[in-house]
């Protein structure tokens, strides 16, 4: 197939999609009431407009989330809302039984999120999630600061040798919270810090860049036969680092070791009689949710408190001040300076408000 048949053919699937879209595009009677804008509208004041962010999403349909606290909008035949009322979005999250989580393999089945994410402990409902959330729990009671101490004074140090040059804030906080993930999760070190471009950095990297891929999320590629595969390599290459993980921990649990990482709770949960085990995909899977979870969400937060503190000067001298006066030369909060650290919770939580970084779900 030469160059111009290939662009020729991929053209005709992305118009036979848009058609697909376009006749799907039916607006259910019970959000009929609620204001629309186009997905295409926000894609191209993204481009051309140079405008993204829920910010600008917020002041362009203003008036109606003022009003009715809700707008939606259509993205491949389906339609999605976007909530800014407090109290729609405590009903949504209490009433799972009718507003349930999205599945990906029923609503993108074979797709490359379903593929790599499968059923999870964020992406299930019901008993399935009872199921995954009861391994999981023990995971989300230990925090290990210390970690998240060790990665940040590397950043710093290497920050320090950056001279008199822009620094690229988000690269650097993406890097960070690989790094602090990977070893929360696994006891694994991207060491994303020091050297960026490492295989497995570029192998997970490779993963998140198709979940950011228009052709991928809104053209579908990852649903046309043979183009797929090439999706569905780099899934599979982090799918086998994942499921390597695995069987090297169950074979360092039966030896005795022990460091108490996210996983090595997870597996122990699932020699507990009173859960229910989870499968090596299972697990796989929830390991992948984890680190999307945990990783871009953190460094889309540090990156626009960072921003937030740059412009607001006034706050970030408050907040260094409280900081010093309450860790002193400790270096690693204990849980009372955390709760002391009122002040600085304040900003983290200003910030969250101000840009959420999970705005789907
Ligand atoms: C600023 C940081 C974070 C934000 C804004 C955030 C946001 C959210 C939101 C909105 C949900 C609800 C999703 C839903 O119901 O569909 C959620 C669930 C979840 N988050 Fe986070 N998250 C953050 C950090 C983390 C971290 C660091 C981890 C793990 C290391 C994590 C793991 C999870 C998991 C496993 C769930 C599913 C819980 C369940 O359904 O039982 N998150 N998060």
């Amino acid at each position: 197939m030469d160059f111009i048949t290939l662009i020729s053919f991929i053209a005709i699937v992305v118009i036979l999609l848009m058609i697909y879209n376009y006749v799907n595009y039916k607006v259910p009677d019970s959000l009929k009431d609620i204001h629309s804008i186009t997905f295409f509208s926000i894609v191209l004041s993204r481009l051309i407009k140079r405008e993204g962010g829920h910010d600008k999403l917020y002041l362009r349909c203003k008036e109606y989330f003022e009003r009715d606290g809700v707008i939606k909008m259509s993205f491949r035949g389906k339609w999605i809302c976007t909530i800014t009322d407090p109290v729609i979005v405590k009903e949504m999250c209490l009433r799972t039984d009718v507003f349930p989580k999205l599945m990906f393999n029923e609503i993108l089945p074979n797709s490359a999120a379903d593929r790599h994410f499968g059923v999870n402990v964020v992406h299930s409902n019901g008993d399935v999630w009872k199921r995954h959330r009861r391994v999981c729990n023990p995971a989300f009671k230990t925090l290990p600061v210390h970690l998240f101490v060790e990665k940040a004074l590397k950043l710093m140090d290497i920050l320090e040798k950056v001279d008199n040059k822009p620094i690229e804030v988000r690269d650097f906080m993406q890097r960070l919270t690989l790094d602090i993930l990977g070893k929360v999760a696994f006891n694994f070190d991207f060491n994303n810090l020091e050297d960026p471009n490492n295989p497995y950095v570029t192998a997970y990297n490779e993963v998140q860049k198709l979940f950011r891929n228009p052709l991928v999320t809104i053209f579908q590629i990852d649903k046309i036969p043979i183009l797929n595969q090439l999706i569905f390599r780099k899934i599979d290459k982090l799918n086998n680092l994942f499921e390597d993980i695995i069987k090297e921990k169950r074979k360092s649990l039966a030896a005795g070791h022990f460091n108490g990482d996210l996983l090595e709770l997870m597996l122990k949960a699932c020699d507990d009689p009173d859960n229910q085990i989870l499968s090596d995909t299972e697990l796989r899977c929830n390991l992948a949710i984890f680190m999307v979870a945990g990783h871009d969400t953190t460094a889309a937060a540090l990156s626009s408190l960072l921003y937030l503190l740059a412009i607001h000067k006034d706050v970030q001298e408050k907040a260094r001040e409280e900081v010093l006066r309450v860790l002193g030369d400790d270096l690693t909060p204990s849980a009372e300076q955390h709760a002391a650290l009122k002040y600085l919770n304040m900003a983290i939580r200003e910030n969250l408000r101000l840009y959420p970084p999970v705005c789907i779900i």
